[in-house]
């Protein structure tokens, strides 16, 4: 892992590959080894860049409650410290809220987007609320719930769900739970998805139990220049599940 500070907080990536810059931003309550299977397939045309969000894997704890959008400044000054003006920026479901941040508030740092298993729209208000008592449990009662919860989700697939439930049990309580606060106050960011002049990729798993598909289709309709593969037999780790097919639509970015 390479290490740098940003914007006061220690932070991890990794970075492999030549040609043009593409990030990938893991989902929660996860970290970027997601993207091992996928990255392999992406290194001979991308200079691909994989960093733990702040409070994941090994990157540091926020001191302060923190919103996607300071997820997004973090992902500008990774862009800025590795001296990279534009980059595609390719995020999986709560990566997908900050790179649709990234992609509001820097426009001109995208050259693609990439969403997958993501959505556009903010919580629901029982979501909302919901997601407050989670994070409040997260910090009195640890990971494994959580754990146990969400790997059953995240697949059908009975060995990525062991190694997810491994994965997400080495995550900082403290971080998820600032991590789902920032989820829930999250904006909407439908409006601005007609006003992206660059291309956007969306891949979804027709049987992704925690973001629907009709969600991906309400991005794929408000785009420009948008495309949606909604991968059969796929949940919620397109990427994991479906590596091949995840690949082939980011490389499509890269062109
Ligand atoms: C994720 O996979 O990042 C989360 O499930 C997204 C969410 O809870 O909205």
């Amino acid at each position: 892992m390479l290490e740098t500070s940003l914007n006061g907080i220690p932070y991890v990536y990794e970075r492999s590959g030549q040609g043009k810059a593409l990030v990938l931003l893991h989902g929660f309550p996860l970290d970027h080894t997601i993207w091992e299977l996928l990255t392999p397939l992406l290194q001979k045309r991308a200079d691909v860049i994989v960093p733990d969000l702040r409070g994941f894997g090994g990157s540091g704890l926020s001191p302060a409650g923190y919103g996607v959008n300071d997820l997004a400044a973090d992902i500008a000054s990774l862009l800025s410290h590795l001296k990279i003006d534009k980059a595609v920026i390719a995020g999986h479901s709560m990566g997908g809220y900050v790179a649709l941040a990234f992609a509001h508030a820097y426009p001109q740092r995208v050259a693609g987007l990439g969403l997958i298993a993501s959505q556009a729209r903010a919580d629901a208000p029982e979501r909302k609320a919901s997601r407050f008592t989670e994070a409040d449990d997260l910090e009195a009662h640890g990971v494994a719930r959580l754990a146990e919860d969400m790997s059953s989700k995240l697949t059908g697939d009975k060995g990525l769900q062991i190694k997810l439930k491994k994965l997400i049990l080495n995550q900082p309580p403290k971080g998820l739970a600032m991590a789902l606060r920032a989820m829930a106050e999250r904006p909407d960011s439908s409006p601005f998805l007609a006003e992206f002049d660059f291309p956007v990729a969306i891949v979804h798993g027709r049987d992704d139990k925690l973001v629907p598909l009709e969600r991906a289709r309400e991005v794929k309709e408000k785009v420009k220049k948008g495309t949606l593969l909604e991968v059969e037999g796929a949940g919620h780790m397109p990427m994991m599940e479906a590596p091949q097919a995840t690949a082939g639509e980011l490389l499509r970015l890269l062109t």
